[in-house]
C-alpha cells in the first residue's frame, strides 16, 4: 500500500474554510485530519461539533480525528454524529483504553490511538493487535508548525517491529513537524499515514506540496 496524506484542517484559513475544504477535496490528498482540543489535555482549545459537521458537508475525503481531550468516552458517540471515520484518543487520556476502542469500533468508526513524544511503544503490546491507527506524535501537541522530533524515526522503527510481532494491521501515523525534508525518510521507515498542518497550508501552492508528500 502506497502511504497516505492527510492535511491538517488546524493550519487551514478558518474564514475561507470551504475553500481550503474544496482545495483538499481537489488534490491528492487522501484524509482530512482534525484537530479536537479541549485546553486541558493540552494547551490550546481548536474546535469541536458544529466545524466538524459543516466540514463533514463538503469533505469528499475520510475524516481522521484526533482527539486531545481527556475522557474521550463520553464523546464517542457525537463524534460518530459529527462524521468521523478515524477517531483517535490518546493513549495517555484513557484509563481504560480496551473498552474506549471497543466502542469507537462498535459505533462504525476506524479506532487509533495518539502517544505523546515521551510515551513509550511497549505500553501499546496489549492493545496493538485491536487498533486500526497509531498516531505517533512528532511534536508535543496542541499547536502547528512545531519543530519535528527527530526520536519518532527510532519509535517508528520499534513500532513496526510491534505490529509485526502481533500480527496488527494498524497504521503508522506520524502527526507534527511533517515537511518536505523529513517525509521519505519517515516512509522509508515505515510510516503509512503523514499529517502535514504548517506544510501544506503554509506553502505558496498547497495543491503541489500535497502532491510532493504523496510522491
Ligand atoms: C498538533 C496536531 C497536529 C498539527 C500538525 O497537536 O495534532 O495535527 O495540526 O501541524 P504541523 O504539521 O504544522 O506540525
Ligand atoms: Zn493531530
Amino acid at each position: 500500500m502506497s502511504h497516505l496524506v492527510a492535511p491538517s484542517v488546524l493550519s487551514a484559513d478558518f474564514a475561507h474554510l470551504e475553500r481550503d475544504i474544496e482545495l483538499i477535496n481537489n488534490s491528492q490528498a487522501d484524509w482530512f485530519h482534525v484537530d479536537v482540543m479541549d485546553g486541558v489535555f493540552v494547551p490550546n482549545i481548536s474546535f469541536g461539533f458544529p466545524v466538524i459537521k459543516a466540514l463533514k458537508k463538503y469533505a469528499k475525503k475520510p475524516l481522521d480525528v484526533h482527539l486531545m481531550i481527556i475522557d474521550p468516552d463520553r464523546y464517542t458517540q457525537a463524534f460518530k454524529e459529527a462524521g468521523a471515520d478515524v477517531l483517535t484518543v490518546h493513549l495517555e487520556a484513557c484509563t481504560h483504553l480496551h473498552r474506549t476502542i471497543q466502542n469507537i469500533k462498535a459505533l462504525g468508526m476506524q479506532a487509533g490511538v495518539a502517544l505523546n513524544p515521551h510515551t513509550s511503544i511497549s505500553l501499546l503490546k496489549d492493545i496493538i493487535a485491536d487498533i486500526n491507527l497509531v498516531c505517533l506524535m512528532s511534536v508535543n501537541p496542541g499547536f502547528g508548525g512545531q519543530k519535528f522530533i527527530e526520536n519518532t524515526y527510532t519509535k517508528v522503527t520499534e513500532l513496526k517491529e510491534l505490529i509485526h510481532q502481533k500480527n496488527s494491521k494498524a497504521l503508522i501515523e506520524i502527526d507534527g513537524g511533517v515537511d518536505l525534508k523529513n517525509y521519505k525518510k519517515l516512509i522509508d521507515v515505515g510510516a503509512n499515514v503523514l499529517v502535514a498542518g504548517n506544510t501544506v497550508f503554509g506553502s505558496e501552492h498547497p495543491t503541489e506540496t500535497i502532491a510532493l508528500l504523496k510522491n
